[in-house]
């Protein structure tokens, strides 16, 4: 199933609860939670308070994307506060596995993220383990960059080693996804779309978010 998954980042903090009810009314799905502390990227953004209240502003499933160091230090507050996916960075976690099972311990969807200088053979072994695998096609840290074409190998290389192992993990796409992206994405085997400038940086939320999924879903129609 394809998924549209505004990401938080990039609207309007003060108006929440308007913004997501607006990509709800535009189809989201999902809503993407970006958490950066200034250490792991070069950025600071919200943590589980932020996490809490959406929690009371919606029924969307939240998808956190832990851009911090030692994430599994904060696994449980995420899980206290209502997150419904946790996923951490191959490069920030020393004991992935460890952390992996202690996110589907305490009953979220686990998902693993790789930075685009990370190759996809490194996740090998906890392919098994994941509900989801997210594919950074920009470097972390900030909204509105440029897509990184690279990704879209990555995506196809993963989609071929879910097949060959049998698994079924879904893939993620995270980094400037728009109108001009999503649907070589789709092609590529991306089934979970983030999108935040694309969605909230211009226009109406609720129009820009019809807009990318029909794109999303005809390219899907198109596959093979
Ligand atoms: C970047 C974040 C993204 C970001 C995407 O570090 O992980 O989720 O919000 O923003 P766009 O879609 O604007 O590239
Ligand atoms: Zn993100």
């Amino acid at each position: 199933m394809i998924e549209l998954a505004p990401s938080i980042l990039s609207a309007n903090f003060a108006r929440l609860a308007e913004d997501v009810q607006a990509v709800v009314e535009g189809g989201a799905t999902l809503l993407h939670v970006d958490v950066m502390d200034g250490h792991f990227v070069p950025n600071i953004t919200i943590g589980p308070p932020v996490v809490a209240s959406l929690r009371k502003a919606t029924k969307l499933p939240l998808d956190v994307h832990l851009m911090i160091e030692n994430p599994d230090q904060y696994v449980s507050a995420f899980a206290d506060a209502g997150a419904d996916w946790i996923s951490v960075h191959q490069e920030a976690c020393i004991h992935l596995h460890r952390t992996l099972d202690h996110i589907r311990g305490q009953g979220m969807n686990a998902g693993v993220v790789i930075n685009p200088a990370t190759p996809v053979q490194l996740l090998e072994e906890v392919l098994d383990m994941v509900d989801h695998v997210l594919v950074m096609s920009v470097n972390p840290g900030f909204g509105g960059q440029k897509f990184i074409p690279n990704a879209l190998a990555k995506v196809r290389k993963l989609a071929m080693m879910r097949t060959a192992r049998n698994a079924n993990f879904r893939i993620e796409i995270d980094g400037g996804i728009g109108e001009e992206t999503i649907a070589e994405a789709v092609l590529a085997g991306v089934e979970v779309l983030v999108a935040g400038n694309a969605v909230f940086g211009h226009g109406d939320p609720r129009e820009n978010s019809q807009r990318l999924l029909k794109l999303a879903r005809e390219a899907n129609l198109q596959k093979v």
